[in-house]
């Protein structure tokens, strides 16, 4: 890979070749984007499978470093399928499931369920009772309506439920609204600040079906300031230290959840695990020392930042089109054969994403350029303003790289599309790991079927 391309977007693995002004052919993991899409179709997610390994073991070899050890939990939600998760298993890291849906797609892959933590702040009776049934490790325990739940269902079933409770440490995460979660005013979590945390505490460790063994926090998502996750650790560690002035003991385990932030365009530079864990470590030794607490047993959620920066989504130009704008100029609307339905970050949360020409190079002068979906929908727009060369035409392939988190996972059936498949890519061979939607999957749910009386 050149200059041109930079590698901070991209996977390990992957290269451009014949090269020239812009684009090239893009090569991942020894997989041409040409073959790929003749053998598979568009749109697509890439996964680079030895990122995938590489990336979970340098967060992993970071809180050995930091902490001698420590839990990484891989959560679910940013992408999950049974291989991948068969690869965690592999790897020897834990997951972080919210759903039944995740949690028995990690039982598909015989993932050992003392290894699962369970999130959700609305986790049904009916997924208690599935969790607790499956012998998952740890329950995270939400609210109080939630707490009251889990141990009625522990006690029904006769067993004593590891639990953590999630705090709310009021940390701003200066990231967007939507995926922010650790202010005050959030559906997450019990607030330090008002009391719910201690109260919450206090209720726990009355109920003998449950076994309190730690806190969690999970400030938010794309978060570049090290000092958010710096002050969330401290508040945690001064909960820590009221626990034990209470109840003379120390509560054995320290989550800090996940939403570290990686780059989607050069404009951003991702938190590398050796830059965070260690300042982490730092504050929370610190802390610690302070109110002469030893140090907890310590884990962590990434999803994003292991899995994002391993996928690159390929897709087939159709349509372009010049459009002339108010103040006389024009625009270039190049779209393509996905949209919205494979990738609702930009629509949801004005995510910027780049894109590169990817089955060939060109010398041809850049002109401005939208990178638009085939939804019926105007705010279908993938990158609203990016520079791309002047000859991009329909056949050409277009890459959008870091797709890998909350990509597929947010993917929809909008306008009856069916959702792209995820292939995995290593040494030159590839194959699915999440098959494309057919076309009788999108028929699949629709029934012809009698009334019933309800009334
Ligand atoms: N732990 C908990 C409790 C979480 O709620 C989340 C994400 C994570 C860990 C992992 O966060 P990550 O390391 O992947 O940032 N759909 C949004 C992101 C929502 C995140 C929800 N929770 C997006 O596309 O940006």
């Amino acid at each position: 890979m050149t200059d041109k391309y930079p590698t901070s977007l991209f996977s390990t693995n992957l290269q451009f070749l014949n090269q020239n002004l812009h684009g090239g052919e893009l090569s991942i993991a020894g997989c041409s984007a040409k073959k790929i899409v003749k053998e598979f179709g568009s749109p697509i997610f890439v996964l680079d499978e030895a990122d995938f390994y590489l990336r979970t073991r340098a967060w992993k070899a970071a809180l050995d470093q930091s902490f001698g050890g420590g839990q990484l939990y891989y959560a679910a939600k940013s992408f999950i399928c049974v291989e991948i998760a068969r690869w965690l298993k592999e790897l020897k890291v834990g997951l972080d499931v919210c759903t039944k849906g995740e949690l028995l797609t990690a039982l598909a892959a015989d993932f050992p369920a003392a290894d699962i933590e369970f999130h959700g702040n609305n986790k049904s009776e009916e997924e208690i009772l599935f969790a607790i049934k499956s012998s998952v490790g740890t329950i995270v325990i939400d609210s109080f309506d939630e707490l009251a739940r889990v141990a009625k269902i522990a006690n029904q079933e006769g067993l004593i439920q590891k639990v953590y409770l999630r705090l709310t440490p009021g940390v701003d995460a200066h990231t967007h609204e939507f995926i922010s979660t650790a202010h005050e005013d959030v559906k997450f979590g019990f607030s330090i600040a008002s009391g719910d945390a201690q109260a919450a505490i206090d209720k726990c460790i009355q109920e003998p079906s449950l076994n309190l063994a730690g806190i969690h926090c999970h400030i938010g998502s794309q978060i570049f300031e090290i000092d958010s996750f710096k002050l969330a650790a401290a508040r945690l560690v001064g909960v820590l230290a009221a626990f034990r002035d209470k109840y003379s003991k120390q509560l054995p385990e320290l989550n800090i959840g996940g939403g570290y932030g990686i780059a989607y365009t050069t404009d951003e530079v991702a938190i590398s695990p050796n830059e965070l864990i260690p300042a982490i470590a730092q504050v929370i030794k610190v802390e610690c020392e302070k109110v002469k607490l030893s140090i907890p047993n310590i884990s962590i959620e990434p999803g994003r930042a292991i899995v994002g920066p391993t996928t690159t989504t390929i897709y087939l130009v159709g349509t372009t089109k010049l459009v002339k704008l108010d103040d006389g100029s024009t625009r270039r609307y190049i779209s393509v054969d996905g949209g919205m339905s494979d990738n609702i970050r930009p629509a949801l949360y004005g995510a910027t994403y780049s894109a590169f020409l990817a089955n060939r190079s060109s010398n041809q002068k850049t002109i401005s350029s939208r990178i638009v979906g085939k939804h019926c929908e105007s705010g279908d727009i993938l990158i609203p303003e990016i520079e791309l060369p002047e000859d991009i035409s329909a056949g050409d392939l277009l890459a959008i790289p870091a797709t890998g988190a909350y990509g597929r996972s947010m993917a929809s059936n909008y306008n009856h599309m069916p959702r792209p498949s995820v292939i995995a890519v290593k040494d030159g061979l590839a194959r699915e790991i999440l098959r494309r939607e057919t076309e009788a999957d999108l028929l699949n749910l629709d029934v012809i079927q009698a009334p019933r009386q309800l009334s």
